[in-house]
């Protein structure tokens, strides 16, 4: 494992536009001061906005491109197609790495599986991106496992990541492995098997939105049908003297995939209330008691 894959949390740029420029100059610093290195991005976000906002950043810091990480992703055109032909690849990075104003990125994902999507295609694009230096590492997003080794046949470049959402209200990921064989509510294990497939292929998992409780709906905490699992948050939190955000953050950490985290905010106090995570380990007991406050059934 590389020493950037040994990194448990990511900084998400996904509302990077929430930001001025000067705002965000200073945010992207104190993230990385307080230690978080990893960056991920999509040519999605804000239309490329968020990219370019990061790019500016990185031409105002001379210096802090080689200390950190930069993950694109790229594929889908939004309200219109998902798109991972060779040619939308090859030209989106080219544009990528001009927004972001660096030479290479260090992971390139697909953001969603294209239904059209020609694993011959994707590895003449990716072998040649490997080539020219201006990807180093490949993987996916929001694939399952059937997806993910329909294209791997086909790739000469081993695709290392998965990045899927979890978090304590939107646990599917994992809590439907425990419901195999049952005719309960998320009974169908629609997810797990994605889970499990990856952990066995060496593949790592990164949980987007771990605040959210639907896909982009909003953060749980403001939600009154969450009221059981927040104060359950906030009782293991006071315990352990952190944010119940912590906690949140921390059970994601928690389940032995050695899951990496990806943090939404933009806000520096929330930040720092997060990352404290980093020095939690849940209990077993503390865990099912959020998955249980969250509503997730034990069958
Ligand atoms: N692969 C995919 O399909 C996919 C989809 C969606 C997202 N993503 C990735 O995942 C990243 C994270 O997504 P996300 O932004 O939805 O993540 P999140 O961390 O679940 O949510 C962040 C949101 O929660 C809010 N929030 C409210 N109270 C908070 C508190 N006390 N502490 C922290 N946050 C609080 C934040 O607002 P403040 O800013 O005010 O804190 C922010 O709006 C994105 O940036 C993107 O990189 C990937």
């Amino acid at each position: 494992m590389n020493a950037f894959e040994q990194q448990r949390l990511i900084l998400g740029c996904m509302r990077l536009n929430k930001l001025s420029q000067k705002e965000a100059d200073r945010y992207l610093n104190h993230v990385i001061d307080k230690g978080i290195t990893y960056f991920d991005h999509s040519d999605v976000y804000a239309d490329g906005e968020c990219e370019r906002i990061f790019g500016r950043f990185l031409k105002n810091n001379p210096g802090v491109r080689d200390k950190i990480i930069i993950q694109d992703k790229t594929c889908i055109i939004s309200g219109k197609m998902y798109d991972a032909s060779y040619e939308h690849i090859m030209s989106a990075v080219d544009k990528q790495l001009k927004d972001l104003a660096t030479d290479h990125m260090d992971v390139l994902l697909l953001h969603r599986p294209d239904a059209l999507l020609e694993p011959e295609e994707v590895n003449r694009a990716f072998n040649e991106l490997k080539k020219s230096g201006k990807v180093l590492n490949f993987g996916v997003s929001n694939f399952y496992s059937g997806q993910i080794e329909l294209i791997q046949r086909e790739l000469d470049e081993k695709l290392k990541f998965n990045q899927i959402q979890f978090g304590p209200a939107k646990a599917e990921l994992v809590t439907d492995s425990m419901m195999t064989n049952m005719i309960q509510k998320n009974g169908s294990n629609r997810y797990s098997e994605t889970l499990d497939y990856c952990r066995l292929n060496e593949m790592r998992m990164q949980s987007w939105s771990p605040l959210q409780w639907g896909n982009i709906e909003g953060c749980f905490f403001n939600n009154p049908d969450y009221k059981e699992l927040c104060a359950k948050l906030t009782e293991i939190g006071d315990k352990y003297g952190v944010d119940k955000a912590a906690i949140a953050v921390a059970f994601n950490l928690r389940h032995p995939a050695n899951m990496q985290v990806i943090l939404g905010t933009m806000n520096e106090k929330h930040f720092d209330q997060m990352i404290e995570a980093l020095n939690i380990k849940l209990s077993r007991d503390e865990w099912y008691q959020i998955m249980l406050s969250a509503g997730y059934p034990l069958p």
